[in-house]
């Protein structure tokens, strides 16, 4: 029985691929998924899944409660740990262009077992994400809508009732609210699962516009906010330790694991691999492009905000709209803001439910999940069912829980996701040097293991409810597998 948790999917060297031939699925006469991407749509993917509630809502707690000035310092590690993930995922999906991102990688690498290990914590990433996301975006677009509300005279407030989760839950203590379930997150969620649906084309186009709207108000923030910037806020650059982790060298680590978030989603680009038109050559450029122009913006956005602002203020749900309330000649720009997270927080929602259904999807061409899972739309080329079920289990926690439960363990998941991948790396390299590489981690060893640990590292600072909550979740996980995956794995057949 170990040995067969063990076993590996052998990986054929994947031949260069054209547009409109798909890879998988196409042999027995099933539907498969259509490849219709360019470098530039998944670049803008890439981008479109890493915008959103990290820099919109979380940096400021992480620079109010953690780090202090040097929540740029933050910036710059999970920066760095992501980019050595990065570099390995780049590897990986320009070399098995399949849709199944690291849960392929590893079946291929560390044997069934651990690949659905790695599925399974892709779930927390990728639907978990879309539901926090989904939960900032219902706060961002009530608010908008009431300031518009108020722009144009009229006195009109969302029900708060249907605004939010029945409870609330912190460091590990459940309150209630008084609210019935959070109603603007459930309906993009619709809203968005729709557009996955019909098509990828049409959510990368979608993906398309949205980005450029985040990206243009994420410019002129830095643009107009820079010239506010006073640099005295930014001394002491680390705040005095006071115990555990506010502040001092553990307050920026510990923030480096919280604006970790802010970073997610470059790896979304990997699960597009299926239906890119030259993912041999594109796969890298979505991936580390988007990774590095995200970088930079959020550097100079947190030196922006803790330069503007005192840090202690920005301990806010809206930090970017906080740190511009002391300028009133700028408050065209707080609208703009607010404008720009509605959209920038979409499109986050969309290419993480466009990821979610195409781990399934492979997991269950692999025969470790239900064959229904598997299935592609035969007009839309969409994996639709896996889509329409992501989208209602994401629509119910999105209605019922608060974003801090769901933001810490979407981490989680994604960092040993991203761990595993940089030691799949290595072994691959060791049992499969034959295979052509398109593209090549540099200096592997280095950054494949300095990968695998600041990621290990990373998960190593979040608090021990959330490591109780990942035990659970793996335990439900196993639970599946021995009683589902295990018996009806194709490969093992
Ligand atoms: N990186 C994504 C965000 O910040 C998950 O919303």
């Amino acid at each position: 029985m170990f040995k067969n948790l063990l076993l590996v999917k052998p990986v054929q060297a994947s031949p260069h691929v054209d547009a409109g031939e798909p890879v998988e699925g196409g042999l027995h006469g099933e539907a498969g998924l259509k490849r219709v991407l360019t470098a530039r749509h998944l670049l803008l993917l890439g981008i479109g899944a890493i915008i959103g509630a990290g820099i919109f809502v979380m940096t400021g707690q992480a620079a109010a409660n953690h780090a202090g000035p040097a929540i740029m310092l933050s910036f710059v590690l999970a920066g760095i740990a992501c980019a050595f993930a990065g570099l390995c995922y780049a590897e990986f999906a320009a070399m098995i262009p399949v849709s199944g991102s690291a849960y392929s990688y590893t079946y291929a690498t560390l044997g069934e077992a651990l690949a659905w290990f790695v599925g399974w914590s892709l779930v927390l990433e990728y639907l978990f994400a879309a539901s926090a996301v989904a939960v900032g975006w219902s706060a961002y677009t009530v608010s908008l809508l009431e300031n518009l509300a108020g722009m144009a005279g009229i006195d009109w407030n969302f029900p708060a009732s249907l605004a939010s989760a029945p409870f609330t839950y912190t460091n590990g203590r459940f309150a209630l609210t008084g609210a019935l379930f959070n109603l603007p997150a459930v309906l993009i969620v619709g809203a968005v699962g729709t557009l996955c649906y019909v098509g990828i084309r049409q959510s990368a186009t979608a993906n398309a516009i949205i980005v450029a709207i985040k990206v243009t108000v994420i410019l002129l923030l830095i643009g107009f906010g820079a010239q506010y910037v006073n640099p005295d806020n930014w001394v002491p650059f680390i705040p005095e330790n006071q115990g555990g982790d506010r502040f001092g060298w553990e307050g920026v680590l510990r923030g480096a694991s919280i604006v970790f978030f802010a970073y997610i989603g470059f790896d979304a680009v990997s699960t597009a691999a299926q239906e890119a038109k030259n993912p041999q050559r594109d796969m890298p450029i979505g991936i580390l492009g988007s990774l590095l122009v995200c970088t930079l913006l959020y550097i100079v956005v947190a030196a922006v905000l803790t330069g503007m602002i005192p840090y202690t203020a920005l301990g806010t749900a809206k930090p970017v709209a906080t740190a511009l309330e002391p300028y009133p000649q700028l408050s065209w720009l707080k609208l703009a803001v607010e404008i720009g997270a509605v959209a920038g927080l979409s499109s986050v929602i969309l290419v993480m439910l466009m990821g979610q259904p195409r781990i399934f999807f492979a997991m269950s061409r692999d025969g470790l999940l239900p064959k229904f899972l598997g299935a592609a739309h035969p007009r839309y080329g969409t994996p639709h069912k896996a889509t329409v079920l992501v989208a209602i289990i994401a629509a119910m926690l999105a209605a019922f829980f608060p974003l801090g439960v769901l933001g810490d363990l979407v981490s989680m998941g994604t960092l040993l996701a991203f761990a595993t991948v940089c030691i799949g790396v290595l072994v691959l390299r060791r049992t499969r040097p034959d295979l052509p590489r398109a593209f090549k981690v540099p200096l592997a060893p280095v950054v494949c293991i300095g990968g695998a640990l600041s990621c290990l590292a990373l998960v190593g600072f979040m608090g021990w409810y959330n490591w109780a909550l990942l035990g659970a979740w793996t335990v439900v996980g196993f639970a599946i597998y021995f009683g589902y995956g295990y018996r009806h794995s194709l490969l093992r057949r």
